[in-house]
């Protein structure tokens, strides 16, 4: 056997069935465990909140105050002196949905045929973006309660102050009619899943900022790749939220007559990794650049013998690549000021899948590569703002949709979450390869790579599938709908995380409602044995949710998971009050670690 590899643990629990009603609105969770709802949309986190209200009614100032939407990656923060009983949760706000509104979002037309947002349901969304910070305690009975008020509760919205850092801080890519200094930025969107450093930092990403702007000069946008290689929306098109509609900066049509030409560089603000240390609550968060700019689903780091760091990242977009940055420092323990830079200087990658389960880690450096003048790329700041399209001219492998990155503690495997790609085999830039073997792939694949020597900052690797998602081999099934799983069946992986004794948990995202996967229940999250690759069904979620955002005490004796845009009533369940997300807090009922 292998010897980086230790025995993987016991997963002990009895499988949870698939939960096909249509109007299953519970968690379900293995016999012997608890799962409670702990934090939704609405919860007061800032001192001054008020309490959630039920019809929607909140104002923006209110949800400022409050628990965003979209809870989705997410990461505990213990004290020294009671890591098993008290800590900070940390919470991704991805996104907003229609529940955010006493009758849904308001969209009207002007005379020209614009899409028009009142001003206060657009600030509203824009508090619901983000951050929760939330001080989180054990009781004399054992039970876990939010700390409130707390002083180092902390809400990130999209008006939060943050500071741009690295390479692209300060250039003309960054500056905007606000800020001609290029260093300043005013907050976060779509942050879903994350990372942490071993310096007591938390990585928020932002994934799919396109949504938010538009460029209405469709010939500007043409030429312009680091618009139009994202998809940001284009002339008489509105941004998904509309929000250009009152408040300009989303707007990133060229102003020729404007400093720095208005807002046509806000978009180049978004799509990085932005850093901050949850004990202080008056931290700048920041930006930081040399990790590039695309929509970073997460950023997961291994820990190299050198003390140099690697971050594993996915973009989750299809026909996207896997990227890896390796800082060019070490890690030191004894110098946590020092550490709070060691994002700035580095080297990115982006990851070739060979055929033959070989692979390659191709560095993203100007001037190497075909990265040069030639193309267009003259300084790194260049390559760093247009990631893609470094990446497309060096040769990587697009992927389907990558998600979640996982570090197996022990062997240091890394694992990787393809959720599903209906375009793959029909879209001509996304032919069939080894890693991606589905046509219209909808159930998606992970897959597991071991780096040479077992360094994380090796620029060679060798890969493998772990497993193929989908349903039950059988000749009804067709062909592209056939999994490998050893187990319970399951679609589009998309969270995904080790515990500390080396269990593999699987979070999906499917539309649970729809075709192909009206057989395959609500969304769930399950467990897999990473030598025997056994996979256990351990919970299930209401229908209309997505399961994301896994986080534990460092005993593993309490989880946190996080249910996304529940469709019903969730976690009222009483078929009447709007669905909020919601974290999840689970225990086992003999007090041992989850999973065991
Ligand atoms: Fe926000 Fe790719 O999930
Ligand atoms: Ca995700
Ligand atoms: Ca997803
Ligand atoms: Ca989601």
């Amino acid at each position: 056997s292998n010897p980086g590899r230790r025995a993987s643990p016991v997963i002990g629990f009895q499988s949870v069935p698939l939960q096909l009603a249509e109007d299953f609105d519970r968690v379900v969770v293995a016999e012997g465990y608890e799962a409670k709802p702990f934090f939704s949309w609405g919860d007061p986190v800032v001192d001054g909140a008020v309490a959630w209200r039920a019809d929607g009614q909140n104002t923006w100032q209110e949800q400022q105050l409050q628990a965003g939407q979209n809870h989705d990656g997410m990461a505990f923060f213990p004290f020294a002196d009671a890591p098993n009983d008290h800590g900070l949760l940390v919470i991704n706000h991805e996104y907003t949905n229609d529940t955010l509104h006493p009758q849904g979002p308001t969209l009207t037309r002007s005379a020209d045929g614009r899409l028009l947002r009142p001003a206060d349901e657009v600030r509203k969304e824009q508090m619901a973006h983000g951050v929760s910070v939330i001080e989180i305690r054990r009781d004399a009975r054992g039970e876990w309660q939010r700390i409130f008020p707390s002083r180092y509760n902390r809400r990130l919205t999209m008006h939060t102050p943050m500071q741009l850092t690295g390479p692209v801080a300060g250039t003309e890519w960054v500056k905007t009619r606000d800020d001609p200094t290029g260093l300043q930025v005013l907050g976060t969107l779509n942050n879903c899943s994350m990372g942490k450093t071993p310096w007591g930092t938390y990585l928020v990403c932002e994934e799919n900022w396109h949504n938010y702007f538009v460029n209405r000069n469709t010939q500007d946008w043409q030429a312009r790749t680091s618009h139009r290689r994202h998809g940001i929306a284009t002339g008489a098109h509105s941004s998904k939220y509309c929000w250009e509609s009152v408040d300009p900066r989303f707007d990133a049509t060229p102003h020729p007559d404007e400093p720095h030409q208005g807002y046509v560089n806000e978009p180049h603000r978004f799509g990085w990794v932005v850093e901050f240390d949850p004990f202080d609550p008056l931290a700048i968060p920041q930006k930081r650049t040399a990790l590039g700019r695309y929509a970073r689903e997460c950023a997961t780091l291994s820990l190299a013998q050198d003390g140099r760091v690697a971050i594993y990242s996915g973009d989750d977009t299809r026909g996207e690549y896997i990227y890896k940055f390796v800082t060019e420092a070490a890690y030191q323990p004894a110098q946590p000021l020092t550490n709070r830079q060691l994002l700035d200087n580095g080297t990115l990658y982006v990851a070739r899948f060979n055929e033959d389960g070989s692979g390659d880690w191709l560095p993203l450096v100007q001037g190497q590569g075909g990265l040069t003048v030639r193309n267009g790329f003259f300084t790194q700041a260049d390559v760093l703002v247009n990631t893609r399209a470094a990446a497309d001219i060096l040769g990587a492998t697009p992927m389907d949709r990558p998600e979640w990155v996982a570090v197996d503690p022990h062997s240091r495997e890394v694992y990787v979450t393809l959720t599903n790609n209906i375009e793959r085999g029909i879209k001509t830039d996304q032919p069939l390869n080894a890693a991606n073997p589905r046509c219209e792939n909808h159930h998606g694949q992970i897959l597991r790579w071991r780096e040479q020597g077992d360094n994380p900052t090796a620029i060679q690797f060798t890969w493998e599938i772990f497993l193929l998602a989908g349903k039950t081999d059988s000749p009804e099934v067709p062909h592209n709908e056939r999994g490998t799983i050893i187990g319970d069946v399951f679609s589009s992986p998309d969270g995904l995380w080790f515990d500390a004794d080396g269990r593999l948990w699987i979070e999906t995202d499917f539309d649970d409602g729809e075709e192909p996967y009206t057989r395959m229940g609500t969304n769930q999250l399950l467990c897999a044995n990473t030598d025997t690759r056994e996979v256990k069904r351990f919970l299930v979620g209401p229908r209309g949710c997505e399961i994301t955002g896994l986080t534990a005490t460092p005993d593993g004796k309490t989880l946190w998971l996080n249910i996304q845009h529940p469709g019903l009533s969730y976690p009222a369940s009483d078929g009447k009050t709007r669905p909020r997300s919601t974290t999840v807090v689970v225990t086992k009922r003999d007090g041992g670690v989850i999973g065991s």
